[in-house]
């Protein structure tokens, strides 16, 4: 049986790549701030799933919980580095340096820590990564500078991490979705929920259980073929053009 470590498993895409791979036979490893509700998630799975509970911006923290982890659940074939944040809608010159800081720290520092610290894992069992980035690293918008920044470095970091583990039969890939209805955007407003409802009425985006399918797929394709990087959008959602600002 495979073992799969998923941070940011207590919502959204996290919580649904959970399901997707416990459900398909899998055991994982689900981590994130929030213990009640992985304990809930785990709850369905009559111990397949192991839960753990940390900040993933705090490297101790998150060390010593990989080294807690039971005997059954310590070779890791998987890490899905999902948990990861938007804080802010406001241009750069509006933007709060505290929240710019924030999504760095978790989006980018400790994705490559948790990152560096399974590799030796991974490489020893041919195992895979899969980092959430989003078509933010790709297409800028106001108001996404340091968000779109970081999965910008996610998406590189993924095509870097290939080149390193060439020959290694590591397997590593990218996805970058665009809108999908999670609690992305009540966390981004800071707990706005009337600006979450409002961005997704309507516009049939895409659901956790989609990016948690295509999460299954990518890991459950044969073991020489590898996604490098794999942008998903729902219909509704295109691409809107440059400005110009003009004088007078
Ligand atoms: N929703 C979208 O439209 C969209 C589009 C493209 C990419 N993405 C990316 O997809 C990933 C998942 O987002 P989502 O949409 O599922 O959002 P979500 O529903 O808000 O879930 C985010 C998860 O990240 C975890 N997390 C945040 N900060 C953490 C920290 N310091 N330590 C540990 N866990 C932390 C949260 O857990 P706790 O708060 O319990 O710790 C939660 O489980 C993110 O990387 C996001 O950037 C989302």
């Amino acid at each position: 049986m495979k073992t799969a470590l998923v941070t940011g498993a207590t919502a959204g895409i996290g919580a649904a790549t959970v399901r997707a791979l416990a459900g398909a036979g899998w055991q994982v490893v689900a981590t994130g701030r929030r213990a009640d509700r992985l304990e809930a998630l785990a709850a369905a799975f009559d111990g397949r799933v192991h839960t753990a509970a940390f900040d993933v911006r705090d490297a101790d923290a998150t060390g010593a919980a990989i080294e807690a982890l039971p005997e059954g659940f310590r070779g890791i074939d998987l890490l899905v580095n999902n948990a990861g944040l938007a804080l802010g809608t406001k241009p750069a010159q509006e933007s709060s340096l505290a929240d710019w800081r924030t999504m760095i720290d978790t989006n980018v520092t400790a994705l490559v820590a948790i990152t560096h610290r399974l590799l030796p894992t991974l490489i020893e069992r041919k195992g895979g990564i899969i980092n959430l980035s989003s078509v933010a690293a790709t297409y800028p918008y106001t108001g996404g500078n340091v968000y779109g920044g970081t999965k910008a470095f996610v998406k590189q970091f993924t095509l870097g991490l290939r080149s390193d583990l060439h020959g290694t039969g590591v397997r590593v890939a990218s996805i970058e979705p665009g809108m999908v209805e999670t609690e992305f955007t009540l966390v981004r407003t800071g707990g706005n929920q009337q600006a979450s409802d409002t961005l997704y009425a309507g516009a049939e985006p895409m659901t956790a259980e989609d990016i948690a399918a295509t999460v299954l797929w990518i890991a459950t394709l044969p073991p020489h073929l590898n996604i490098n990087s794999l942008e998903l959008m729902p219909v509704s959602q295109s691409f809107a053009g440059f400005q110009v600002a003009r004088k007078g």
